[in-house]
């Protein structure tokens, strides 16, 4: 089957680079974005550029924001989550790429220096103009106070979720350590990801051109599905469960 082979290619493999996608906290309880129900079909994004014009625009960011609140925070990780820190406890995964904003993968065990966010961190918030970090108790104190998204204390721009929006530039640090570690692994595997945003979308292949090889587990069949070793259609949980350790 193909968890079967799934295996034998992590017991061949000397560096696996996991890279994750909204599709591994489903079974948390987190909505994915383009799934019946994903948190695209429910709301239009709001682009950076609105976000950064519009107090209206940044009131309905932190409204959406705050009614996820208790589905972030009642958040476990899941069983692909807790195969990954197995791996990663095992020597075998040195660190996880994910777009995944929901901090799981630290939750599951991996230090915060080995979780690549390429799209940011939705657990606290962050000025957009200086980059001072914002617990978000802070920004919920002043916007049920006045029913205003704040801005900062220091600079007075906006502050924001830690997350990268449509349109807003992509952390270069982020970018560059998984350029290194799709061109360095072995096994590249794509977890739970439709492979349609870029430039994320782009590492899984980047890793296949440079040597790797690529599994893709996904329910859906994604648009990489023919540049891949293997590829799994089936839930993350059954597909990764076999590689919890103890
Ligand atoms: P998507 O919602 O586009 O894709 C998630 C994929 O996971 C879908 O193809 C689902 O079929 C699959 N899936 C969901 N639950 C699953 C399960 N339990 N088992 C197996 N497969 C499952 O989410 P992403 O690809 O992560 O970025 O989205 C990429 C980016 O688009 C996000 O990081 C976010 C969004 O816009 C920004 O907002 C910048
Ligand atoms: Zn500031």
């Amino acid at each position: 089957s193909g968890v079967e082979r799934l295996g034998e290619m992590i017991a061949e493999a000397r560096v696996i680079v996991p890279f994750t996608g909204a599709g591994i906290s489903t079974e948390c309880g987190i909505p994915d974005f383009r799934s019946p129900g994903g948190i695209w079909t429910r709301n239009r994004p709001i682009p950076f550029d609105e976000f950064v014009a519009s107090q209206e625009a940044r009131d309905e960011s932190w409204r959406r924001r705050f009614a996820m609140e208790e589905v972030f925070a009642a958040a476990k990780p899941g069983r692909g989550h807790r195969a990954l820190a197995s791996l990663y406890r095992a020597g075998k995964v040195s660190a996880v790429i994910t777009q995944n904003i929901d901090n799981l993968h630290q939750a599951s065990g991996f230090a915060g220096e080995h979780v690549i966010e390429l799209h940011g961190n939705t657990t606290y918030a962050r000025c957009i103009g200086c980059g001072q970090a914002y617990p978000l108790d802070w920004v919920r104190h002043r916007f049920d106070g006045d029913g205003l998204a704040p801005n900062c204390s220091a600079c007075d721009e906006p502050v924001k979720t830690a997350t990268i929006s449509f349109g807003q530039m992509m952390p270069d640090d982020e970018m560059q350590r998984a350029t290194a570690l799709s061109q360095a692994c072995d096994l590249f595997i794509a977890i739970g990801s439709s492979l349609v945003v870029w430039p994320a979308a782009g590492f899984p292949m980047m890793a296949k051109n440079a040597g790797a090889r690529l599994v893709i587990i996904n329910r859906e069949p994604t648009e990489q599905d023919d540049i891949a070793d293997l590829v799994i259609h089936d839930d993350i949980g059954e597909a990764l469960g076999p590689f919890v350790a103890n």
